[in-house]
């Protein structure tokens, strides 16, 4: 193999870079780039996904680039047998994103499972044979997942889901996907895989981009208990579509400490500085500012203070998302138009994508 061509893992650094100028660059031509990003449908979506990625992707929508958003439905079948709630939680995620500010009614959003798009799953079976076994089984976050996961038995679908990642990416040509860190190594495979199917296949005239990632720079959300990254799973979240009641009461319980002088110190202090970093991403006010005000008002003030900035923060949210919900024909909608939008742009691929190999009759 090329030098060029190895699968790196360890490219934090150049990447931070790289992402930097492509955020310039994103302000300056929107129209350049699409944007393909997305989740796996096991729930609905919660404050932290609110702060840590839907904001951003509102934010590049506004800026008028293209906008894919992918509902990555076979990825729950990697790593756990619950599949009753997928369809309904298409659903939910949905409403989110919209209720977020997502607005595929513009024409240049668009929301889809991948599983209803035929094109973009072929892809899959070419890709495989660009990749090598010890490639994958040295991904970092799959490797992460497996441990979490706990089970004896680890299906084939963990280890090969970051090439079907890349056919999620790659068949629509999309060239910008915002990440948080733990998906660069299934973004270094997506870009391996374009440069090795262009290489390989399609020398003369490049199939594929070789998408870039957009590193976030929001920070990390912890959840209530302030130890781990909020996530439903956890059980240590607030959803969305919490009601204001839900959401003073899981703040009332959220773990702080013995120390009645509130100030911002992530390090030593981290559950008391994420609830301050909350305040902060509501009102816009300084974490440290918000501390002092509050000085040796404890962590009653402080959830106090939290539960009224975050219900009104959400409230136009949460209003929107009420008026989705009561019209679920509407949101079945958005998505048969996500997905005849994705077919049309993976059926164009996929013919590239054949005459490439000499599979055209
Ligand atoms: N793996 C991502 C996650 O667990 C979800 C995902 C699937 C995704 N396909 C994608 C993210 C394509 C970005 C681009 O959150």
């Amino acid at each position: 193999m090329e030098t060029s061509d190895r699968l790196n893992y360890n490219t934090f650094e150049a990447t931070a870079e790289r992402s930097k100028k492509l955020e310039e660059d994103l302000v300056r031509n929107p129209s350049k780039y699409r944007v393909l990003t997305g989740d796996r449908p096991t729930g609905r979506l919660h404050i932290g996904h609110l702060f840590g990625s839907l904001q951003n992707r509102v934010r590049l929508q506004e800026l008028g680039v293209q906008t894919y958003i992918v509902i990555a439905d076979y990825q729950v079948l990697t790593d756990r047998d619950a599949f009753e709630s997928i369809a309904e939680n298409i659903l939910q995620i949905t409403m989110d994103c919209m209720a977020a500010g997502l607005r595929p009614e513009g024409g240049n959003t668009f929301i889809f499972p991948h599983s209803h798009v035929p094109e973009l799953n072929q892809l899959l079976l070419p890709f495989l044979t660009l990749v090598t076994m010890a490639e994958l089984d040295r991904n970092p976050t799959v490797k992460e997942e497996i441990q979490a996961a706990g089970q004896k038995r680890i299906n084939a679908g963990m280890y090969t889901y970051p090439v079907h990642q890349a056919a999620d990416i790659l068949f629509c040509k999309g060239n910008v996907v915002p990440v948080g860190k733990d998906q660069l190594p299934h973004l270094e495979i997506t870009r391996v895989i374009a440069r090795r199917f262009n290489d390989r296949f399609a020398a003369k005239k490049p199939v594929f981009p070789e998408p870039q990632p957009l590193l976030s720079n929001a920070p990390i959300i912890l959840g209530l208990d302030g130890s781990q990254k909020m996530s439903k799973s956890r059980n240590n979240a607030i959803m969305l579509s919490a009601t204001e009641e839900e959401t003073a009461s899981l703040i009332k319980k959220a773990k702080t400490d013995a120390d009645r002088v509130i100030t911002y110190d992530p390090a030593k202090r981290p559950e008391v500085s994420n609830l301050l970093l909350l305040i902060s991403l509501c009102t816009g006010e300084p974490p440290e500012t918000i501390a002092e005000k509050i000085g040796d008002g404890g962590s009653g003030r402080l959830k106090s203070i939290l539960t009224e900035a975050l219900n009104y923060f959400l409230k136009p949210l949460r209003q929107r998302r009420r008026e989705l919900e009561s019209d679920l024909g509407y949101i079945r909608k958005v998505l048969r138009s996500g997905i005849e939008q994705a077919q049309k742009a993976g059926a164009e691929t996929l013919n590239e994508v054949r005459e490439a190999m000499n599979m055209k009759i």
